[in-house]
């Protein structure tokens, strides 16, 4: 990646900072010289995420609520950019208790990008998500062509990126949102009913256990590795105002933040078998166990990634194939020293 596009000596406020991409994101901007503050209320992200950034002189932790407004100032004092991660993330979790995912994920975000107009902070970048799309069945997944959404968590993704709008058109903030699709890698939570594909596997093989695909398996995702959502961040941070939105008048885009790959739940678990068994030859005799589909899963999603090529220069350097490898390693290392 350009060392442009990099972010250095800047203050920039992590939120959710303790969880699986905030914890990535806190990690990579202290070593390239910034000024962290993470503000995270360890709902689901965890301390044993930033243990190792605690003595950094470069680094504070705000443990609070971002549906405390005053909390949300306190942290976004004397920041450049803000990167909002914090929220309640999985489609069943939002659908079992939609409330508090409309909360936090509703409330939450207009409580840190309206103190982040107030602070007048030089670029709101948040997570948005592939659910926006919904039941729209086109393939690729192009920005502008969504369908309904289908849980309480993609309702929640999509009114962040209306009112992220909304606040660019009426008070001049410049946001980007990102779509996220499926990210893997370090740190994501492999534990509990809601957790990701990826980590869950890795977990359920590594403990000799049959993971539990839901449905057949031929579901397909749009699989992203953590430093693929790394580099995008920092490229929504520092692109240019005018390369993205030429002559109009405030800046509010969003942009699909994936791979442009389709792999299926059946690739995905082969794969991970591949790379478990170099490191336990027993994984070979766990078959998997096929359940039911899930409410609120879509069958197929993938993202074209044209436009954040095109006008952020995004480059996905880190394919399928590698990021599982990498992830792999890096679980099974932290697994056995524990
Ligand atoms: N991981 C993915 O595949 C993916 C895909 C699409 C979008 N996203 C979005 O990316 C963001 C980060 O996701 P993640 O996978 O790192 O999840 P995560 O659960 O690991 O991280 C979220 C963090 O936000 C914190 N948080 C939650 N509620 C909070 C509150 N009220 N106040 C302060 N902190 C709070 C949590 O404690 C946690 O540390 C989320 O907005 C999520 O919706 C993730």
């Amino acid at each position: 990646m350009n060392g442009k596009h990099k972010i250095t000596n800047s203050a920039v406020l992590v939120t959710g900072g303790a969880g699986f991409i905030g914890s990535n994101l806190c990690e990579l901007l202290l070593k390239q010289d910034n000024k962290v503050i993470c503000l995270d209320n360890f709902s689901t992200g965890f301390r044993e995420n930033i243990n190792d950034f605690l003595s950094h002189s470069n680094f504070s932790l705000i443990e609070g609520d971002i549906r405390d407004y005053q909390t949300c100032q306190r942290a976004i004092d004397q920041v450049d950019f803000v990167l909002h991660q914090a929220a309640l993330g999985s489609v069943p979790r939002s659908i079992n208790d939609p409330m508090t995912t409309t909360e936090v994920n509703i409330s939450g975000f207009v409580n840190m990008l309206h103190a982040a107009c107030e602070a007048e902070v030089k670029r709101f970048v948040y997570a948005s998500s592939s659910s926006v799309y919904g039941d729209s069945n086109d393939l690729p997944k192009l920005e502008n062509k969504i369908g309904n959404p289908l849980s309480p968590y993609a309702v929640s993704k999509l009114t962040n990126e209306i009112f992220a709008k909304n606040f660019s058109e009426l008070y001049g903030i410049e946001t980007i949102g990102l779509r996220y699709f499926n990210v893997y890698g370090q740190r994501q939570n492999p534990n509990g009913p809601y957790a990701a594909l990826i980590p869950n596997f890795i977990l359920k093989l590594y403990n000799h256990q049959q993971p539990v695909i839901n449905g057949d398996g031929t579901y397909s995702r749009d699989f992203t590795f953590i430093e693929n959502v790394l580099q995008a961040n920092q490229l929504a941070a520092l692109t240019p105002r005018n390369q993205i939105a030429g002559e109009k008048q405030f800046l509010a885009e969003v942009f699909n933040i994936a791979c442009g790959g389709s792999t299926t739940v059946n690739e995905i678990l082969k794969s991970l078998y591949k790379e478990c068994i170099k490191y336990d030859s027993n994984i070979e005799s766990i078959k998997p166990i096929y359940g039911k589909v899930r409410k609120g899963d879509v069958p197929h999603s993938q993202a074209d990634v044209m436009k954040a090529e095109k006008l952020l220069g995004f480059n996905p350097e880190y394919d399928i194939d590698t990021g599982v490898e990498k992830t792999c390693q890096w679980y099974w290392g932290r697994l056995t020293n524990k």
